[in-house]
C-alpha cells in the first residue's frame, strides 16, 4: 500500500468516526438500535453475572450452565472423586497452578481449585486449554474426570490436566455461594 493511499485510508476512518458521533450526539433514540446491533458483546455483557441454582444437582453429577457465551461445569462430586483429587501428589500434575481466579498464585491442589472447603462444588469453564472443544464429563478420560476426545486431553477429578496435549488445568472462573443453593459466575 503506498502512502497516499495510507492517508486516504486514515481520513476515511476520521470521516467515519466523525460522522458516527455526530449522529449519537444528534439523535441517541435514531441512533442506539444501529449501536444495539454492531456490538456483539451486548448480551454478553447483560450476562456479566449470572446466578445459579444447583439444589436439584445431585452427589456424582455435574451441570453446564452458559456464561459469558462458553459452558461452565458445575460438578457436586462424589467423596470417592474428591479423595482421589486430594491423593494426587504436585509433583504428579502436568500443570502445577490452580488456575482459579479467586485464589490468584495457588499451586494445583485440589483445596485451592474447589469452590468450598469440603471440595463438594467444583466450578469451572468447560473449555479444552488445547484447542477449545468441550469435554465430555461423567467421569470421563483415564483419570475419572473430564475427557476430551478432540485429540485426547484427560482431566482428573479436579479438572487437572494429566494426560494428552492440553498444557492446562481447566480454568476456574470468578465464582461464590451466595447461599447454600446459589452459585454466582461473575
Ligand atoms: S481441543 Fe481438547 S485435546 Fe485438543
Amino acid at each position: 500500500m503506498s502512502h497516499a493511499e495510507d492517508n486516504s485510508g486514515t481520513r476515511r476512518d476520521f470521516l467515519y468516526v466523525a460522522t458516527a458521533a455526530t449522529g449519537a450526539v444528534a439523535g441517541v433514540a435514531a441512533v442506539w438500535p444501529l449501536v444495539d446491533q454492531m456490538n456483539p458483546s451486548a448480551d454478553v455483557l447483560a450476562l456479566a453475572a449470572v446466578e445459579v441454582d444447583i439444589s436439584d444437582v445431585e452427589i456424582g453429577t455435574q451441570i453446564t450452565v452458559k456464561w459469558r457465551g462458553k459452558p461452565v461445569f458445575i460438578r457436586r462430586r462424589s467423596a470417592d472423586e474428591i479423595k482421589a483429587a486430594r491423593d494426587v501428589a504436585l509433583a504428579d500434575l502436568v500443570d502445577d497452578s490452580a488456575r482459579n481466579v479467586n485464589a490468584p498464585g495457588k499451586d494445583a491442589a485440589d483445596e485451592n481449585r474447589s469452590l468450598d472447603e469440603t471440595g463438594e462444588w467444583l466450578v469451572m469453564m468447560g473449555v479444552c486449554t488445547h484447542l477449545g472443544c468441550v469435554p465430555l464429563g461423567n467421569s470421563s478420560g483415564d483419570f475419572g474426570g473430564w475427557f476430551c476426545p478432540c485429540h485426547g486431553s484427560h482431566y482428573d477429578t479436579s479438572g487437572r490436566i494429566r494426560k494428552g496435549p492440553a498444557p492446562e488445568n481447566l480454568p476456574v472462573p470468578t465464582a461464590a455461594f451466595i447461599n447454600d443453593t446459589t452459585i454466582k459466575l461473575g
